[in-house]
């Protein structure tokens, strides 16, 4: 049997309630709550007539490779883990006027221009603006099929009967569904369309694309459920006074999600950036104090990049910490660990820290070129020239060797750097390695400091 139930959904954090209240239990929104005719099936399903149920099967067997519909823009593609797989949801988040919509219209175009038949649905922007656009993209004569719709039933017709290889959908905040009594763009109706397109993917075996804007902590706006649903989420971020974007995969079924894509954003749309190990460096200046230059890992790549640190006294009670592109509470803790394990005090100053050029470090292993911008501010005395520096600290204040470290040096040495203050452990497997590179060994901060404090670093 099958009984129509309402139930009631928060619009800031999408919990289900039995029955409307003022105020959200789960996350203590008030007025938050909007009624939602839900189908539910009461009692007992019928069983099955064989009464067999499913059937098990081993882990091993023969499964042919998933295939892969690949965009041509090799960044794009490798975020993915190899291309688009048919009958997959994908979800591209990211601030609004970064370039999501540019990005998936250079995608879709270059599939389409592939032979794919590809479908490119905006709720945002007119037919007009869109050709427009890909006027400057230069990908006008693409055989792109484009429509303007907001409102699912529609979407759901054309795309049932056409079965495209692909669809994107500009934006999941837009669409809006008339089963729903809520407004476009709540908790809502985005979980309710994003289901029902991931329905349609999984059935018909067509790819969907859903961008999606970011609220301003950073969650794609709409309920978590809805990264739950889709099979990749990829994000697209980027500093807009830079021109530089990196597509990040943060959830990915088919695929690697430490991966990054690269691009810069220009007069003719986004170009890739095959090899973005040197970009964040330029205009890194040797020589001058409080900047240290460290060689992470975006993924499988290394990519070097300048931290600075800036240190003056404080006329605040409470001196600032500013940090852009590191997180706040990794570098209290390298402080932490330099007053109480080396005796470096930051009462009464100010500090700010900086990544350059709009990277976003979460690697623990950048705590040793933080203390070193640190110290290198507190000392006034620049790091020797060309010198590379990774390592990640521990409370007590010695440092551990970091995953990929002949990776990280090679990458280094291919861009001039010839010095290397790493921590390596007792195996000279790294010091054997063929590196036209010094490597100061430092095991322990007191180390570092000690050099700052004998000039002789
Ligand atoms: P857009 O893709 O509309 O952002 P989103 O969909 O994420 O909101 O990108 C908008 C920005 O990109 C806009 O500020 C202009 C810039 N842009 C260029 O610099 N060059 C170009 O060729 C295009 C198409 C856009
Ligand atoms: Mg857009």
């Amino acid at each position: 049997m099958v009984k129509l139930v309402n139930t009631f959904v928060c619009n800031s954090c999408g919990a289900i309630h039995g029955k409307w209240a003022g105020r959200c239990d789960a996350c203590g929104g008030w007025n938050t709550l909007v009624e939602e005719i839900a189908e539910h099936t009461t009692g007992r399903t019928k069983p099955r007539k064989n009464g067999r149920g499913i059937e098990f099967t081993g882990l091993q067997g023969d499964t042919a490779p998933l295939p892969r519909m690949t965009t041509g823009i090799c960044e794009f593609d490798r975020v993915c883990g190899g291309g688009i797989v048919p009958g997959s949801a994908l979800l591209v988040g990211g601030d609004p006027g970064i370039g999501k919509s540019t990005l998936m219209l250079q995608a879709a175009a270059k599939l389409a221009m592939s032979g794919k038949s590809v479908v490119y649905i905006s709720g945002e922007e007119s037919v007009d603006q869109v050709r427009s656009r890909a006027k400057r993209l230069k990908m006008a004569k693409a055989p792109l099929q484009l429509a303007s719709e907001t409102s699912l039933g529609p979407i759901m017709e054309a795309i049932k009967s056409q079965r495209p290889d692909l669809v994107v959908i500009d934006s999941m905040q837009t669409l809006w569904t008339d089963a729903l009594a809520a407004a476009p763009g709540t908790v809502a109706q985005v979980r309710a369309c994003a289901q029902e397109l991931t329905r349609f993917a999984k059935k018909t075996g067509s790819a969907v694309v859903l961008i999606g804007h970011v609220t301003k902590d950073g969650q794609i706006a709409g309920p978590r459920v809805v990264e739950h649903m889709v099979d990749a989420v990829l994000y697209f971020e980027g500093d807009r006074a830079h021109q530089f974007r990196i597509l990040r995969g943060v959830k990915n079924r088919f695929g690697p999600t430490d991966e990054i894509g690269v691009f810069e954003m220009g007069e003719q749309g986004l170009a890739e950036v095959p090899n973005p190990s040197s970009l964040f460096l330029d205009g890194c200046a040797n020589g001058t104090t409080g900047s240290a230059v460290f060689a992470g890992m975006e993924g499988t790549r290394p990519v070097l990049t300048e931290v600075q640190a800036l240190i003056a006294p404080s006329p605040l009670g409470t001196p600032r910490r500013a940090v852009v592109g590191l997180d706040s509470g990794r570098l209290a803790m390298v402080m932490a660990v330099l007053e109480a394990r080396c005796g470096i005090s930051f009462a009464g100053k100010d500090v700010y820290l900086n990544v350059a050029g709009g990277l976003k470090i979460s690697e623990p292993a950048a705590d040793l070129a933080v203390a070193a911008a640190l110290l290198s501010s507190v000392f006034d005395q620049p790091l020797p020239p060309k010198t590379v520096v990774f390592g990640e600290i521990a409370l007590s204040g010695t440092i551990r060797q970091v995953s990929r470290t002949i990776a990280r040096l090679k990458e280094a040495n291919k861009l001039g750097f010839k010095n290397a203050m790493i921590a390596t452990s007792e195996d000279k497997s790294i010091l054997d390695t063929q590196l036209d590179c010094t490597i100061a060994k430092t095991n322990n901060l007191g180390n570092l400091v000690d050099r700052f404090e004998t000039n002789k670093v």
